[in-house]
């Protein structure tokens, strides 16, 4: 297979019209009412990208390119059919496919360069290689953690961050050696070794509970290494995408620990995402009030004001549907219904928003915790769907908490508070939630599906506006 002749200004042209998109996708992802549109523009803008890449005349032959591009629908196209609930782990094992795929690229150039490899190439190409490879091993341990394959608890030891970090020095300075004496050839195995065992390293002490944000810094690693790729390189498109990969990721990061209130140094060094086992143990001695699907339907039916709190349930549950008709037939019966969406509910960021919009739930009706929280003391029902540590008041007020700190969701200061959950099993951080034993709390023990769609049912039925409620 040989190239087409494209000229090169129409090959730069196809690539600022991807950079551009890939701004836009950004922008419009950041709001759900845009964040269709944000996907289709960075989705066109990567094809526009690739395309524009495959046209260049550098290329001299297209076989391998297209056996590359056969062997990688056939990986991509089964990771990209999994459920939602396991995304995290999956746009971590992205990352570490992007990482492998640099820290590559890296050597490669610098075993084909050298020994003529200029400083300031050195000093990029080190970079890459570093940041890919301590990636690469990263993300798979991340993905393992989520994917429960590996133990989820932190593992630590004595002297652990020290070892860490000596190490990452060592990689470093092995790497400041090469920028003197690019020549030193048998070094380089080094800046690809180390950082590798670095990344496994790393991940090691972090606990699951904190995988979606370290998951979303690796993000901004594999960017990194990604525009540093690009000085390689000498590719423009390559340093904006990993300039914007890179800087949007961190901030991902910063927004998900500062929802969580922790600092990045918590999350990487803080252990955090153990269960505690003095409060699984208190849960069995304690007495909660329940209530069937009637009942609930009959307290709902004659309220004002609900508030939906959905949670990580809903999302195992697929319950987004149910809770869209359970929507209607509130709203039907003249309920004014909102939800409130806490920024980590659920297993990654915008998973209520993506679910909700995906069963077509009014955009207007979604309000944040800041919107929501002083609207819930007004409130008649707060009906909180498979969702706990987002809840949990222990974050206001038991400082010992693990949680403690963290922004909730109000749901306690409503009027009467309905949870749906299958038991009284934690939730991811592995704590009791002292909401389930208030007074004002029912609890509707089962599946959120199964469950919702009985209130619905009992809504639809007759006479239910009538029962005393709130
Ligand atoms: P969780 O605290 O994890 O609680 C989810 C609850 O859903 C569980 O208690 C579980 O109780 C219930 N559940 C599971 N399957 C269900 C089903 N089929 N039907 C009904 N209920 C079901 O969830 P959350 O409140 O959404 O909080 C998210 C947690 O993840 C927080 O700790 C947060 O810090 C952490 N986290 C999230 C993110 C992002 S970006 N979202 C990032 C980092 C950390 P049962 O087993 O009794 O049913």
């Amino acid at each position: 297979m040989t190239t087409a002749q494209i000229p090169e200004q129409a090959i730069e042209f196809f690539y600022l019209i991807a950079t551009a998109l890939f701004v836009l996708s950004l922008k419009w992802l950041s709001a759900p009412a845009t964040a269709r549109r944000g996907v289709w523009a960075g989705e066109i803008g990567m094809v526009l990208a690739i395309g524009a890449t495959l046209l260049h005349r550098g290329i001299v032959d297209y076989t391998w390119i297209a056996i590359a591009l056969v062997v990688g629908a056939i990986i991509g196209i089964p990771l990209g059919l999994v459920h939602m609930t396991a995304v995290p782990q999956r746009t971590a094992l992205s990352h570490a496919f992007g990482a492998l795929c640099v820290s590559l690229v890296g050597t490669a150039e610098f075993y084909q360069r050298t020994p003529h490899v200029p400083r300031f190439m050195m000093a990029v190409l080190s970079m890459e290689v570093i940041l890919g490879s301590l990636t690469f091993t990263g993300s798979l341990m991340a993905a393992g953690k989520l994917q429960e394959v590996l133990p989820q608890r932190p593992i630590t030891y004595k002297g652990q961050n020290i070892v860490n970090i000596s190490l990452l020095a060592i990689a470093v300075a092995v790497a400041v050696y090469l920028v003197m004496h690019p020549g030193e050839t048998r070094l380089f195995p080094l800046i690809i070794g180390i950082p590798l065992v670095f990344g496994v390293l790393m991940i090691v002490p972090i606990g699951g509970a904190d995988m979606p944000t370290v998951i979303s810094l690796l993000n901004s690693y594999a960017g990194l290494s990604a525009a540093a790729m690009g000085f390689v390189l000498d590719s423009k498109l390559l340093i904006i995408a990993g300039a914007l990969d890179g800087s949007s990721g961190f901030v991902l990061s910063v927004i998900m620990s500062k929802a969580m209130n922790r600092s990045f140094t918590n999350v990487l060094f803080g252990a955090f995402g153990q269960v505690q086992p003095t409060a699984a143990g208190a849960i069995e001695a304690r007495t909660v009030r329940t209530a069937t699907a009637e009942e609930a339907a009959a307290i709902l039916g004659a309220a004002n004001s609900v508030v939906v709190v959905p949670g990580y349930g809903m999302a195992v549950a697929q319950a987004q549907h149910k809770v869209r008709e359970f929507y209607d037939a509130l709203t039907k019966r003249g309920v004014d219904v909102k939800f409130g969406i806490h920024p980590v509910a659920g297993r990654m960021p915008g998973h209520m928003n993506v679910l909700l919009a995906e069963a077509d739930i009014p955009y207007d009706r979604l309000l944040d915790m800041d919107a929501i929280n002083p609207e819930l003391p007004q409130t008649d029902v707060a009906l909180v769907i498979g969702a706990n540590d987002v809840t949990n008041p222990a974050a206001r007020s038991d400082k010992s908490s693990p949680i403690y700190g963290m922004p909730i969701l109000d749901v306690d200061k409503a009027r009467t508070v309905m949870v749906i959950k299958r038991s009284m099993s934690p939730g991811f951080a592995g704590i009791d939630n002292e909401l389930y034993y208030l007074d004002k709390t029912l609890m509707l023990f089962g599946d959120a599906k199964t469950f919702v769609g009985d209130i619905v049912r009992q809504l639809a039925g007759e006479g239910l506006g009538s029962v005393a409620g709130v």
